[in-house]
């Protein structure tokens, strides 16, 4: 995958089973616009747009979709290995896996918690926040048809994101720790893990029998820390890249204020991947190396370096300087879409779903300052 595939994801979680009810009602009843396959027309070439910009109304239902997606993943990990509670309802967790999840930190299951929880709250207020300016909230229910794991603790309903065939890009760790190289500036970088992107691997155990032997638990949980990271750095591009078509100062604020709350979820996950220890999966051959060793290690990659290098942006004369990158906001949207989708994220959804992705993407992008 290019730099400008790798430029930006978006983070989902899905709404927790026990507010699922309530939540779809509040939905249907703020006249959301279902995505199925039956609407898609509608969704295509027009959308209610309230007293907004067109513009702004876009960017607003695309993030919204990419909460709704960060949500459905984030709640699958939270019924395993988060903490599973009023605010973050369902599922029961599974003992094994929670087990290895928090040898990367005592406070995984509370990190995994509090990251489902916002993305619930952001995809639940971009929702509310279009409805209050008269325009069309976003609903993807018509697609939550992906099984689930069958392993102990996760509920058995329908998912919109598949965590059990990831096929993952992880040059987010080389591109943060690289000085003098910027990927708005055309510069690629190298994967952590790059076994991540030569096949499909699950980040969760998908059945009970993904809990042994040891090393292939481990694998699956260095898999699902490099998500976490992977999925967050994707969101803390997406706002900013976003943001430079807003036009209203009031729809600035609400993008404003969002996506720095990604990167302060990446900044976390991007310290803990890098506590993932070696190991190489028996059962299907994935490796992860050592990454404080060649090539990476040493004073530019040494995995406690978990604020961004300085590095160019803007302009080659200019003086180095950390940013979040990349933040070119040219095709953002879309660029999202397809990482995501090249992520695997999305295997066995129907065209519709894709179709209804890419419309939402394509407006965004076609919105001007
Ligand atoms: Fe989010
Ligand atoms: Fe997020």
């Amino acid at each position: 995958m290019n730099a400008e595939s790798v430029e930006s994801s978006a983070t989902v979680t899905r709404a927790p089973q026990a507010g699922a009810t309530s939540r779809r009602a509040f939905l249907g009843s703020a006249g959301a616009v279902a995505l199925g396959a039956g609407m898609l027309t509608g969704v295509s070439d027009a959308f209610g747009k309230g007293d907004l910009t067109e513009g702004d109304a876009a960017i607003l239902r695309f993030l919204s979709a990419a909460e709704i997606l960060e949500t459905d993943l984030w709640q699958q990990y939270n019924e395993l290995c988060g903490i599973q509670d009023a605010a973050v309802p369902g599922g029961s967790g599974n003992p094994a896996f929670a087990k290895i999840m928090a040898t990367f930190d005592g406070d995984m299951a509370q990190y995994v918690h509090d990251n489902t929880h916002d993305e619930m709250t952001h995809f639940t207020f971009l929702n509310g926040y279009l409805k209050s300016r008269g325009a069309d909230a976003v609903n993807l229910d018509a697609f939550r048809k992906l099984p689930s794991s069958t392993a102990k603790g996760a509920q058995k309903i329908g998912r919109l994101t598949n965590l059990m065939q990831l096929t993952m890009d992880t040059s987010w760790y080389t591109r943060y720790r690289a000085s003098r190289k910027n990927p708005d500036l055309g510069a690629t970088f190298p994967p952590a893990v790059p076994g991540l992107l030569k096949g499909e691997f699950p980040a969760i155990p998908r059945s009970d029998a993904d809990l042994k032997p040891a090393k292939h638990l481990q694998a699956i949980a260095n898999t699902a820390a490099f998500h976490f990271a992977t999925i967050e750095q994707g969101g803390t591009s997406l706002y900013p890249s976003l943001a430079q078509r807003v036009k209203d100062p009031e729809v600035l604020k609400v993008v404003l204020s969002i996506g720095p709350t990604e990167t302060m979820h990446f900044q976390t996950w991007s310290d803990l991947a890098g506590d993932s220890p070696p190991v190489k999966d028996p059962t299907n051959g994935l490796s992860f190396p050592d990454l404080n060793k060649p090539p990476f290690g040493g004073p530019n990659y040494q995995t406690n370096l978990i604020m961004p290098h300085p590095t160019t942006f803007l302009r080659p004369d200019l003086p180095v300087c950390s940013v979040i990158r990349p933040t070119n906001t040219k095709g953002a949207a879309m660029g999202a879409a397809t990482f995501l989708t090249a992520m695997g994220l999305f295997k066995g959804q129907p065209p519709a779903f894709f179709a209804a992705l890419k419309t939402l993407a394509r407006q965004a992008d076609a919105a001007r300052r």
